[in-house]
């Protein structure tokens, strides 16, 4: 069963009387909806502590491999304002990073091989394909955290009050932290169409990046029917499976983009993973 709204602990003071918002300590979906949050990787049992290695390796993976793709506009951004936002994001994703990586230290050896091979990975060497491609073009970077920022947002909102306490509680400043680059990148494309070659590029430009990275954006969510994804939910870990959140990241996008004044390609258009 799944749940869209975190409650505040049973008896707890009103914010109205002087009290205080108050952490959730009980796990709110999945098989064991109603216990107490696991707060450490030994509390977990082989199958759960391997699934939730394995979503910290993918989380790291892409925050480290996003930091290789925007390294070559630090000082090739436009304006002066877009090279400070490109190194507050770098800042960012390397924070998102260490986060996801000090998560993975909590699993002892097994965690550490993991951050080992998380830290000698190289462009065109990560797991997925969005994260392989350099940004060749100031309107794929626009593109690439208006579309596929917002996907690791869905990701990061799915943990939101997960069964996981110390997962659940990364999430508030990484996800307020990554609605910095979703709001840069829209505002990227939205002056390439409305000032043009005055800012950088043109409509045409905005619109060929975004033919180029939303459909490894709707690939991100991965596969429809994924075992992974029906076995986080069961955990408590995820909120959503890949086929929910795909749908509501459509519908959102679809929105986005028309009052930018430009087109989503269809859904199934130019996909690897269905
Ligand atoms: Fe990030
Ligand atoms: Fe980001």
């Amino acid at each position: 069963m799944t749940t869209e709204t975190p409650r505040t602990g049973a008896g707890a003071k009103s914010l109205k009387d002087g009290g205080t918002v108050q952490p959730v300590r009980e796990i709110l979906w999945g098989s064991n909806a109603g216990a107490h949050k696991y707060e450490t990787a030994e509390e977990l049992d082989s199958d759960m502590r391997k699934l939730v290695v394995k979503l910290m390796v993918v989380q790291a993976d892409t925050e480290f491999a996003s930091i290789q793709q925007h390294r070559p506009w630090l000082d090739r951004a436009p304006t002066l304002e877009d090279r400070w936002i490109e190194s507050r994001i770098i800042a960012d994703e390397s924070r998102h990073g260490l986060q996801a990586c000090r998560i993975l230290r909590d699993f002892g050896e097994e965690g550490q091989r993991f951050i080992d091979e998380l830290l000698a990975k190289r462009e065109g060497q990560h797991k997925l394909d969005a994260f392989n491609m350099p940004f060749l073009t100031w309107g794929d970077v626009g593109a690439f955290t208006c579309f596929v920022d917002r996907v690791g947002v869905y990701q990061l909102r799915a943990f939101q009050e997960c069964s996981y306490g110390p997962l659940a509680r990364a999430m508030p400043l990484m996800l307020s932290e990554e609605q910095l680059h979703l709001n840069f990148g829209a505002s990227v494309l939205r002056r390439m169409v409305q000032e043009g070659a005055k800012y950088y590029g043109s409509k045409e430009e905005a619109q060929a990046a975004i033919n180029k990275w939303y459909p490894r954006a709707l690939d991100m969510f991965g596969h429809s029917n994924s075992e992974t994804s029906r076995r986080a939910i069961e955990y408590g870990l995820k909120r959503w499976t890949n086929e929910e959140a795909r749908e509501r990241y459509i519908r959102e996008a679809t929105g986005l983009t028309h009052a930018i004044g430009l087109e989503l390609p269809p859904p199934e258009f130019d996909r690897h993973v269905l």
